[in-house]
């Protein structure tokens, strides 16, 4: 994709990351998180206004998951965009595969500028999105800006466990045991394995869950639902755009 702004360092290397996996991603990702991260997605094709179908987009959608998840259910027609062309050109194979070509179409494009017009979508998902734009509250607002009033806007991320000894734990297998296993993997993963971690403490620093609660709320969800799942290893947040 070719743009006139130059790229923010945290596009760079969110580009960069997701080029050097897409080939593996799928399998990783399930390894890495023991199967939660299936789990996870379910709960968010699961949201009430997300599983009624219609027009979805889907937001970072990466090798596409959620949005073969979402493909099929009532009838929805599901878009799904991510800035990565390797990750897409994985998820394009995935649905081919998987027979759901003519139920999602992949779009490259960024998260921050989407090329849809105001109100275009019934609902918007997006997963493990924030940590990698500059500005997560702007984000939230494009996001908002293409779901019609009354739509659903729900969202996937990783959290840092609350208990002490859950927290002890994911500390423990976040700086440790995702580099090692990553490396058995490629370098690539290794540096993915390094790299998570810190990034969703950092994320959680900087926007702690109150903080991001009052963002969904600024940009026009209201009420916000969340539930932590996986002894606090995983979030989903969803809610409706105020009428
Ligand atoms: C961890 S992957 C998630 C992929 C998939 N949705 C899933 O459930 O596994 C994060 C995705 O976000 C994409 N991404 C990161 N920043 C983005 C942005 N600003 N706009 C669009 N996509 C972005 C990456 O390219 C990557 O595919």
């Amino acid at each position: 994709m070719s743009s006139s702004n130059p790229l923010s360092p945290r596009t760079r290397h969110a580009r960069q990351l997701f080029g050097g996996i897409a080939r593996q991603y799928d399998r990783m990702g399930y390894l890495l998180s023991f199967g939660q991260d299936r789990r996870w997605r379910r709960f968010l094709v699961e949201r009430p206004g997300v599983r009624s179908g219609g027009r979805v987009l889907d937001v970072a959608t990466g090798t596409a998951g959620v949005a073969m998840a979402l493909a099929g259910r009532n009838g929805a027609r599901v878009v799904g965009l991510d800035q990565s062309e390797p990750m897409l050109r994985v998820g394009e194979a995935s649905l081919r595969a998987a027979g759901l070509e003519d139920g999602v179409t992949l779009v490259v494009g960024q998260a921050e500028h989407l090329p849809f017009p105001d109100s275009a979508f019934d609902a918007v998902t997006f997963t493990y999105l924030l940590r990698y734009v500059d500005d997560p509250a702007a984000t939230l607002e494009e996001l908002v800006r293409v779901l019609r009033p009354g739509g659903t806007l729900a969202g996937l991320e990783f959290r840092v466990p609350n208990a002490p000894q859950w927290r002890a734990a994911w500390r423990l297998y976040t700086r440790l045991g995702l580099p090692a296993l990553g490396a058995l993997s490629s370098r690539a993963w290794y540096r993915t394995g390094r790299f998570l971690g810190p990034s969703i403490e950092a994320f959680y620093r900087r926007y702690p869950l109150a903080e991001q609660g009052a963002m969904w709320r600024a940009a026009g969800i209201e009420p916000v639902f969340v539930r932590t799942m996986s002894l606090g290893g995983g979030i989903v947040t969803w809610g409706a755009r105020a009428r």
